[in-house]
């Protein structure tokens, strides 16, 4: 079968659906790939850069009337050329993969019907484990989140990191992300790298930890109400809710410089969580990114797809985010399409099956040999752990205790007893020595017990410095006597050496871990 990549024609549109990387990938999984004549050109992919990788470079006509499956970013609409639209122009019985959005694209999925077209839309894949690689969605929020970040820090006239200089002092900048989902994690992060003091708001508890591993600080309101809905994604809140948190916002419109909103329920025109008077309260110079433009804003002042300015604060709704890094969102959804081609070609021979079986398969597919498909029949796989809704945290002073079993209370009964037994008849050096040993044991089990796993490295090599009393010691009995004594130390002093380097071995690898480049 072949593969065809079409130049986009949306006004605007810088990415194309695959790189000459991925095809490469594409080929090796026994497809032939066309391109269109200057499909990659704004993503900075060159004709030749596609040749090279082993396509064949076509007029936009010869593509369409050509491949068997048209990879795509965004959805068919009128070929502004071939006067045509795309959905007309896809061969009978084709396969087109891209974003599709269904619910609003129902005529034209009907007209892909009439060409008997199979459709899989990128931004139907269900956010599973195993899908986590084809999730297109969550790239290009990344990208978008970080780049919401680079245009804010465009607009601002200061720069992110504070600083004293011999002219004077600059003050970090305080930035606020609203909505903690991909996008809203990607510019926190950027805004930290850049030096910006940072909090942000969320409605779902479970990403407090998420937000605070980055280094921000995670804000919250009077009211307790859980905005975790099915599938890791958020549900609508109440309206005392919403009017908590916008009373929130418009105490921290006082005192941040940026605010980046990222709000968003799946299915459902974004929250109105910015009034105008909240924008009038920013200082001159503020200003607010709003990335839910394209669902109608978290900012009633946002209008989608341009930068405006009120009363000295610029409010940006650009909808193009991560095409403004056209090269790397192409890459990110050249690899997204990469594999879920590889999951549809499960004989790596070039041909195309649409396993309605295999869960993930079923849900990016909108429509199916002519036939509508959307919306999917409800998943039965559990979400990721990341999406998934988890429990909160409980605080540790707020822990209930932990309940000792019968079991537990028998063994320390018998380890008493036992203890007391020895007592009766070791003499009292012995028992004075066994006593600080078992304490021993059972201190160390406690700590290393009640450290959380992600800290047993870092607690391993702490253990280099009991391996260092160890030494110590061993070293003292070394020159003792008795033959049993010293080779029991022999034993100490090798056994400790190993625990002191291995630790430093470990340590040295989690730091360059955390070196930079
Ligand atoms: P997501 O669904 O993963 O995250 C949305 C977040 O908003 C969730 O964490 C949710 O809990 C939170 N949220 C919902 N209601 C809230 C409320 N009332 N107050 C505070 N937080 C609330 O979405 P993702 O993938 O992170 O995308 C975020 C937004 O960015 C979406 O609107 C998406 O369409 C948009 N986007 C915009 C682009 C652009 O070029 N402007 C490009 C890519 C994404």
């Amino acid at each position: 079968m072949t593969i065809g990549v079409p130049r986009e024609v949306h006004p605007g549109e810088r990415r194309v659906a695959a790189t000459p990387d991925s095809v490469k990938e594409l080929l090796k999984l026994g497809y032939q790939v066309v391109v269109e004549t200057g499909a990659g050109l704004e993503a900075s992919f060159s004709d030749d850069d596609y040749r090279a990788a082993g396509a064949a470079i076509v007029d936009a006509a010869s593509l369409w009337a050509s491949v068997d499956v048209v990879v795509k970013v965004r959805p068919p609409q009128v070929h502004p050329s071939l006067g045509v639209e795309e959905a007309a122009l896809l061969k009978k019985h084709a396969t087109l993969i891209g974003f599709v959005w269904p619910a609003q694209q129902m005529a034209m999925l009907e007209r892909l019907a009439q060409r008997g077209a199979t459709v899989l839309a990128m931004d139907c894949v269900p956010r599973i484990s195993r899908a986590q690689k084809l999730d297109a969605l969550s790239s290009m929020a990344n990208m978008a989140g970080y780049r919401a970040v680079i245009e804010a820090a465009h607009a601002f006239g200061r720069p992110f990191a504070g600083q004293i200089t011999a002219a004077g002092k600059i003050p970090p900048a305080r930035v606020l992300v609203i909505g903690a989902g991909v996008a809203g994690l990607a510019a926190i992060g950027a805004a930290r790298s850049l030096g910006a003091v940072v909090r942000a708001f969320d409605t779902r508890p479970v990403v407090r930890q998420q937000i605070e591993s980055l280094g921000a600080e995670f804000l919250t309101v009077e009211i307790e109400e859980d905005g975790s809905g099915s599938g890791g994604y958020a549900k609508e809140m109440s309206p005392a809710f919403i009017e908590a948190e916008m009373r929130l916002f418009a105490e921290q419109a006082r005192q941040v410089d940026i605010i980046i909103t990222t709000a968003l329920i799946p299915g459902k025109p974004a929250p109105k969580l910015l009034e105008a008077g909240t924008v009038g309260l920013m200082r001159a110079g503020s200003v607010v990114v709003d990335l839910a433009a394209e669902q109608g804003g978290n900012c009633v002042l946002t209008v989608p797809g341009e930068s405006v300015r009120r009363d000295g604060v610029t409010i940006i709704g650009y909808t193009d985010l991560p095409s403004r890094m056209a090269a790397q969102a192409s890459q990110l959804y050249g690899t997204n399409i990469r594999h879920l081609l590889s999951e549809l070609t499960p004989g790596k021979d070039g041909q195309l099956v649409v396993n309605m079986d295999d869960e993930m398969i079923r849900g990016a597919t909108v429509l199916h040999q002519g036939a509508v498909t959307w919306p999917p029949p409800p998943l039965t796989v559990a979400v990721p752990q990341q999406q998934a809704p988890a429990e909160v945290p409980v605080p540790a002073e707020a822990a209930p205790p932990r309940r000792r079993t019968g079991t537990t209370l028998i063994a320390l009964a018998l380890a008493a007893a036992a203890l007391l037994g020895l007592g009766a008849v070791a003499p009292p050096a012995f028992m004075a020595h066994f006593t600080v040993f078992v304490l021993a044991i059972f201190v160390g089990y406690q700590v290393v017990w009640n450290v959380t796993a992600a800290l047993h490295t870092p607690l391993m090599s702490v253990t280099n410095a009991i391996s260092g009393i160890i030494v110590v010691g061993a070293l003292v009995q070394l020159g003792k006597p008795s033959l049993l004594t010293a080779v029991i130390a022999g034993c100490a002093v090798l056994v400790a050496t190993i625990n002191i380097a291995g630790g430093f071995l470990v340590t040295q690898r989690m730091l360059k871990m955390f070196q930079r480049d």
